[in-house]
């Protein structure tokens, strides 16, 4: 969204003056923080036991910092291919009918901290995924109380979110078909509660069975469009190949597709991997959904995928969202296992074993794996014969990394990345486009500090 920074600062800081009742912060219970600013924070695995996901455990994913706009000052606004323009107040959009539903949102990068070769970005393994029930309007029927002109080609949602230093704006474009959906809102409440700050007060944009990338937060402005949208995060960001492409390698930018629907999935909450369990009956347990397409079936296999036992599926279901299942598993012996969920969705697609790898990360629905082992005395598991107990060699950082890498964002962000001398460079040469400001001296010895610390993973 255009705003000055200036106007942004001035009213956050009227509406802090005025202590003015605003809507609910979120705090976060046990997340697993990926970044603290801008807000990355992961749910645990144990939320893939709950078929709504509290909001203090739902995942946030932020490309900028966390806007707070005030409500009396919000509004959203209707442009391009209609007949007439319209600026919209809240108690305008509530005039519409409501509409309610259960849907799971899942970031495209969901797994990316998994492929090897690692890739830069955001380390997410599992849970930048929730399931929650959404409350708001339909997007198309205000797009309608607008007059649709032609025949448009999609609509761009522009969030009241400020780009970091000279970082492109994150806005994003959904085809008009998806846009017209009765299935695509615009929320502005979450399992209950007017929608929290971080998740996109006063009102986000719901895709249902598509990845988070296009469910816009804080959303303030719409344009119904008749071409494409050209900017970063429609262009460059969130696109993946069509098809398999050799690990590591760059991809022709022609032939790369933006991320849409979600893949059939299955993650496994319990037990959880390096468990030690007595040889007693056990519940395995998890949550399985498959975007647009239903969800069919659960398999469970306690023997490395040789044989497979249908997964009992949770009663409480909804179109969009997950679904529990879970597996009674008594172990006749002791012994190492290792535990695996595949999903079936209704025309047969399935999890594969090994990830097909994209250049950002993207999409990974890879069969989840838990190895346990099944003991006559359980309990805290024993360290690993072999392992170093040395101190690890401390490397000092250069000034520059810390004056012109740690202005925006913390170490957090930087830390989880294991990347090649090429992926180094290409990132801090991003980040110097974003605002970054480094001569080619310090450009150098910032790389070499980050690729000693956070080279790639060595090979087992
Ligand atoms: C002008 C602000 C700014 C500066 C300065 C900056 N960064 Fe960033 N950086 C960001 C933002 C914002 C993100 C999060 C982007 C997102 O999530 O889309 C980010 C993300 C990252 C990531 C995660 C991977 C990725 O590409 O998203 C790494 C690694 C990183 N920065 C490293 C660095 C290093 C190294 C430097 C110093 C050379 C640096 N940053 C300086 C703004 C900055």
């Amino acid at each position: 969204m255009k705003l000055s920074r200036r106007t942004l600062f001035l009213t956050f800081s009227a509406a802090a003056l005025r202590g003015q009742s605003g809507p609910p912060a979120t705090p976060k219970r046990n997340m697993i923080v990926r970044s603290s600013r801008p807000e990355d924070y992961e749910m645990p695995l144990e939320g893939f036991e709950e078929w709504i996901t509290p909001i203090e455990r739902f995942y946030v994913r932020s490309h900028h910092y966390t806007p707070k706009v005030e409500l009396s000052e919000w509004k959203l606004s209707i442009s391009g291919e209609v007949a007439q323009p319209l600026t919209l107040t809240m108690a305008d959009i509530k005039r519409f009918p409501r509409v309610e539903l259960v849907g799971v949102m899942e970031c495209a990068g969901n797994g990316r901290g998994l492929f090897e070769p690692p890739v830069p970005g955001v380390q997410w393994t599992y849970g930048s995924i929730g399931n929650a029930r959404w409350a708001g309007v339909r997007l198309s029927d205000v797009l309608r109380k607008a007059g649709i002109r032609g025949a448009p080609l999609e609509v761009l949602c522009d969030g009241a979110d400020v780009p970091v230093g000279t970082m492109p704006e994150f806005q994003r474009s959904i085809p008009f078909r998806k846009a017209m959906h009765p299935d695509t809102l615009l929320a502005y409440e979450m399992n209950g509660q007017t929608l929290p700050v971080s998740h996109g007060f006063p009102l986000r944009v719901i895709v249902p069975g598509w990845a988070g990338d296009s469910w816009t937060k804080w959303l303030a402005r719409t344009e119904v469009r008749k071409e494409p949208f050209q900017g970063f995060f429609m262009q460059t960001a969130y696109r993946h190949p069509g098809k398999p492409v050799p690990p590591g390698m760059a991809v022709d930018p022609k032939l790369m597709k933006p991320v849409q629907n979600l893949g059939v999935k299955s993650v496994l909450a319990a037990p959880l991997d390096d468990a030690v369990l007595p040889k007693a009956p056990l519940r395995i347990a998890g949550a399985a959904w498959s975007g647009e397409t239903p969800l069919a079936s659960v398999q469970v296999s306690v023997d490395r995928g040789r044989t497979w036992h249908p997964g009992i599926l949770g009663r409480e279901q909804a179109r969009y969202g997950w679904r529990l299942f879970h597996y009674n598993w008594t172990p006749r012996d002791t012994g190492h296992y290792v535990i695996m969920a595949r999903a079936f969705d209704t025309l047969g697609r399935t999890q594969p074993f090994v990830q097909e790898w994209n250049p950002s990360g993207y999409l990974n629905n890879t069969v989840h794996q838990v190895a346990v082992e099944i003991s006559d005395s359980p309990g805290p598991r024993a360290v690993p014969a072999g392992g170093s107990t040395g101190q690890m060699e401390k490397f000092k950082p250069p000034q520059s990394y810390r004056t012109a890498c740690l202005a925006c964002h913390q170490e957090d962000i930087i830390m989880q990345q294991r990347l090649t001398r090429v992926q180094w460079a290409a990132d801090v040469d991003k980040m110097v486009r974003w605002g970054a400001k480094v001569n080619p001296k310090e450009r150098e010895e910032i790389i070499e500090y980050l690729l000693r610390l956070y080279g790639p993973r060595p090979a087992n």
